[in-house]
């Protein structure tokens, strides 16, 4: 094979960027052969492609080696599967599924390891998140022991969530800030610090504007080697603040306002602790700041890299199964909430789908309701945020 034939499924806003990103020739050897959409409106935009209303028949067309799938959320187990089982390689768009039972059995599906079963997760491409891996998976801020993250530059006004869409609620999205806005920062997050073992959240469901779901979220996580996290998140606080903070053996690492700033111990913090002879000393430091020209590929960054690792073999940014730790992340911070409960992980998935079934079956949303043409046009732009 010297090209991919590539199957977009759903073209909204991310569908239709993804598929720009392909037609204006940024990402090679990937040609756009079918698209399927609902709307027929969107089919006839892409005249050089099969179009098909409905998945199964774009996966089983034998057009397509590869499908992107940009639906919402709940429609990405299933086109998921299908093309699985069908033998084409897929890459997701985040959440990989709504909730973790439907995650297992998305990964379940997954049975040819030739396949390759990506995850739109871009923001693994931003250099600034690359390095703050780096320098905790290299040892040099030691052993960790608090973390904070104050992730609010998600706002949305009151107009966002009044458009009749499948976004916010129980039904249409399976959740609120959690799933829509924040999964890139609880995959980073997961993929920073791996899984806690245990997550105490609590939830604003509606506290700023009037919607079903969480749109104010303040979560304690508890790792297994006694470090602590909080993690912070609104789409209602303006402005908002994007700040990690992490409090390590050898020193703290700040990330705000576009700036890593590392301020490193001399002497690390326990063993300072340990042989001071001041009541009042604390280790002496020194200060590196590292800032970036950019934000790295992104989106375009992931598409090559899903192409490559088709032809090539190369290894993926993002596998797919990684994407249920910030499912579950998402799944047990909101469970807590509701339960008024610490929730130990790894959650129990089935008593999170029995959950999450009690409240679709209350949902303001109705499936096959209709939103009017456009109507979160500016969504996009805001989804390249970090
Ligand atoms: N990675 C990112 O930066 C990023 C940014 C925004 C959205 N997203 C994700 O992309 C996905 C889509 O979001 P969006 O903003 O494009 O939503 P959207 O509402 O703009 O578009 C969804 C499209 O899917 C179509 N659709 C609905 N059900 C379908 C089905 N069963 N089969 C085929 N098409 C179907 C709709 O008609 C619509 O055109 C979501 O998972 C979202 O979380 C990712």
């Amino acid at each position: 094979m010297k090209s991919v034939r590539l199957g977009i499924i759903g073209l909204g806003n991310m569908g239709l960027g993804h598929a720009d990103n392909i037609i204006s020739g940024k990402v090679s050897r990937c040609e756009i052969t079918a698209v399927c959409d609902p709307a027929p409106e969107k089919i006839v935009r892409f005249p050089q492609a099969k179009g098909f209303a409905r998945s199964a028949e774009l996966i089983h067309s034998g057009v397509v080696d590869a499908v992107l799938i940009a639906t919402p959320h709940f429609d990405h187990t299933v086109s998921g599967i299908d093309a699985l089982q069908a033998g084409l390689h897929v890459l997701v768009e985040k959440p990989i599924s709504v909730q973790k039972a439907d995650c297992e059995r998305l990964i379940a599906a997954w049975q040819d390891p030739k396949l390759v079963f990506a995850v739109m997760f871009q923001q693994r491409t931003d250099p600034v998140y690359r390095k703050i891996r780096e320098l905790i998976q290299s040892g040099e801020l030691g052993q960790i022991r608090r973390i904070n993250w104050i992730i609010t530059n998600w706002f949305r006004p009151e107009v966002y969530y009044k458009l009749g869409s499948w976004r916010a609620s129980w039904a249409g999205e399976g959740g609120g800030v959690l799933l829509n806005q924040c999964p890139h920062n609880l995959d980073l997050f997961q993929w920073f610090f791996g899984m806690p073992k245990r997550v105490r959240g609590f939830c604003g469901l509606g506290r700023y504007h009037d919607i079903e779901v969480e749109d104010d979220v303040t979560a304690y996580f508890e790792y297994a080697d006694g470090a602590t996290a909080v993690f912070i998140t609104s789409t209602g606080e303006a402005p908002g603040t994007n700040r990690l903070e992490i409090a390590a053996e050898n020193g703290r690492l700040v990330f705000e306002n576009d700036v890593l700033t590392f301020t490193k111990n001399e002497t690390p913090m326990s063993e300072f602790s340990r042989t001071a002879t001041k009541a009042f000393a604390a280790p002496a430091t020194t200060e590196s700041r590292f800032t970036f020209p950019n934000h790295g590929g992104q989106h375009v960054e992931m598409l090559q890299n899903f192409i490559n690792a088709i032809l090539d073999g190369r290894p993926l940014i993002a596998p797919a199964p990684e994407g249920i730790y910030s499912v579950e992340l998402a799944n047990a911070i909101v469970f807590s909430a509701a339960h008024n409960q610490t929730v130990e992980l790894p959650l129990d998935a089935a008593a999170y789908e029995k959950f999450l079934q009690s409240k679709v079956a209350t949902s303001r949303f109705k499936r096959g309701a209709k939103r009017s043409p456009g109507a979160i046009a500016d969504d996009l732009a805001a989804s390249y945020k970090r």
